[in-house]
């Protein structure tokens, strides 16, 4: 979460003035990090957890994965309730999970405060859509 919390402050995000940081933990001991990165053609920018994964997914192809923090609030801090990640990066990181043989512990909070954490992504997406359907 400190480093997810550095990341945070490095995020791209002039329009939502709304930062997050995500940091993975991958099972080599490097960690990963990214931001929400935006764009002036909005839905063109992206989440601070799918930068970090896809990078993961980059940089370190067949790694797992088996931390991820993040956190998230307006610029000024305020808030200070965990955040949990969108429905579009839950179904990303599955992905990941699904193609690993370990669960993804997912931790998650404001811009401090109260930390909540998820043993696996599948306890924040039942009934995921994935490969076993195509
Ligand atoms: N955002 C994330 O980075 N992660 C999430 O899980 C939810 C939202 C970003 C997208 C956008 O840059 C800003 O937060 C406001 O939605």
């Amino acid at each position: 979460m400190e480093v997810a919390i550095k990341a945070r402050q490095r995020a791209y995000a002039p329009y939502s003035n709304f930062t997050v940081g995500c940091a993975l933990l991958l099972e080599n001991g490097e960690i990963v990090t990214g931001n929400n990165q935006e764009n002036a053609a909005y839905p063109s920018g992206l989440c601070a957890e799918r930068v970090a994964i896809f990078a993961a997914g980059a940089q370190y192809p067949g790694v797992a994965v088996l931390k991820l923090a993040i956190t998230a609030s307006p610029k000024d801090d305020s808030f200070q309730q965990p955040v949990p990640p969108c429905g579009a990066c839950r179904q990303s990181i599955a992905e990941y999970e699904n193609n690993q043989d370990k669960d993804i512990e997912l931790y998650f909070m404001g811009a401090a405060g109260k930390v909540m954490k998820a043993h696996s992504l599948r306890d924040l997406l039942p009934l995921v859509f994935d490969k076993k359907y195509l």
